[in-house]
C-alpha cells in the first residue's frame, strides 16, 4: 500500500496575483512531469489577470461566473488563479495528479470567495460525457509534448469546446528532440477543425511573459 503524502513530501511555490494576495502551490520532489509547476502555466496564470480580462476599476470581470475548464492541470495553479477570479472551475488530469490537485485547491481554499473549483479525472481521448455542458474557455499550459498524446488530446478539444468556447493554450516552445515535430503535429491536426488566433507579448503580463512561451486562443471553424 501506498504512504500518505506527509508535508515532506511537497515544496511550495508561490504565486503573487495582483491583488497581494498568493497562490501557495505545492509541489512534489518525486513524481511525474505534472507534479511541478511549469513556467508557461505562471505564464497563462499571469495572463489570466490582465486587464482585457479583469479589471475591477473599469467594471471588466470575464471570469466572474464563467464556467471554466482546465486540461493537463497538474498542479493545477491556473485553474486555481480562475477560480480567485471568480470562475466556476474544474480542473482535470490523469488519475495520479487528483492527490496534488486536491491538496492545492484545499491550500487555497480561502483565496476564493465567488468562484469555485473540483478536480476531475480526464484522460485525454476517453470518454467526455461527463463534461456535458461546454465551457465558456478551456484552459491548457504545457500540455504539447508528447507524440503519442496529440490525437487523443485534439480529439479531447473537439469533443469539449462548443461554438462559444474559446481555448487558451499556452505553451513552451522548444528546439530539441521531438518537441519541434510534435508540435507541428498538433497545430496541422488541430487547424482541420480550430482556427487560432497568437496573443502578441504586449497583450500579456508585462513581467511573466517570455518570446518563447506563446499563448493561443483556440475557437472551433464554424
Ligand atoms: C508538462 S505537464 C504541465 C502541467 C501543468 N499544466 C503546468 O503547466 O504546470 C503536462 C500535464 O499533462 C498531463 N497529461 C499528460 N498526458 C495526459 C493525458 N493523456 N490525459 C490527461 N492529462 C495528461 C500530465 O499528467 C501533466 O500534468
Amino acid at each position: 500500500m501506498a504512504a500518505a503524502a506527509g508535508d515532506s513530501d511537497y515544496f511550495v511555490r508561490e504565486i503573487e496575483k495582483n491583488d497581494g494576495c498568493a497562490l501557495k502551490v505545492k509541489q512534489c520532489y518525486l513524481g511525474d512531469v505534472g507534479c511541478v509547476v511549469w513556467d508557461a502555466a505562471i505564464v497563462l496564470a499571469k495572463y489570466l489577470e490582465t486587464k482585457q480580462f479583469h479589471d475591477p476599476s473599469c467594471g471588466v470581470d470575464v471570469w466572474a461566473g464563467s464556467r471554466v475548464l482546465e486540461l493537463g492541470a497538474g498542479t493545477g495553479v491556473v485553474g486555481l488563479m480562475a477560480a480567485t477570479l471568480g470562475a466556476q472551475v474544474t480542473v482535470t488530469d490523469l488519475e495520479d495528479l487528483q492527490t496534488l490537485l486536491k491538496v492545492n485547491i484545499q491550500e487555497n481554499q480561502a483565496l476564493i470567495s465567488s468562484g469555485s473549483i473540483t478536480a476531475k479525472v480526464l484522460k485525454w481521448g476517453e470518454d467526455v460525457s461527463e463534461f456535458k455542458q461546454p465551457p465558456h474557455y478551456v484552459l491548457m499550459a504545457d500540455c504539447i509534448y508528447y507524440e503519442q498524446s496529440i490525437v487523443p488530446l485534439v480529439e479531447s478539444l473537439k469533443l469539449l469546446s462548443g461554438p462559444d468556447t474559446c481555448i487558451i493554450c499556452c505553451y513552451e516552445q522548444r528546439t530539441e528532440g521531438v518537441n519541434p515535430k510534435v508540435e507541428k503535429q498538433f497545430f496541422e491536426l488541430l487547424q482541420q477543425n480550430f482556427s487560432c488566433e497568437e496573443i502578441p507579448l504586449d497583450m500579456q503580463d508585462p513581467e511573466f511573459s517570455s518570446p518563447d512561451i506563446h499563448i493561443l486562443h483556440i475557437r472551433k471553424k464554424v
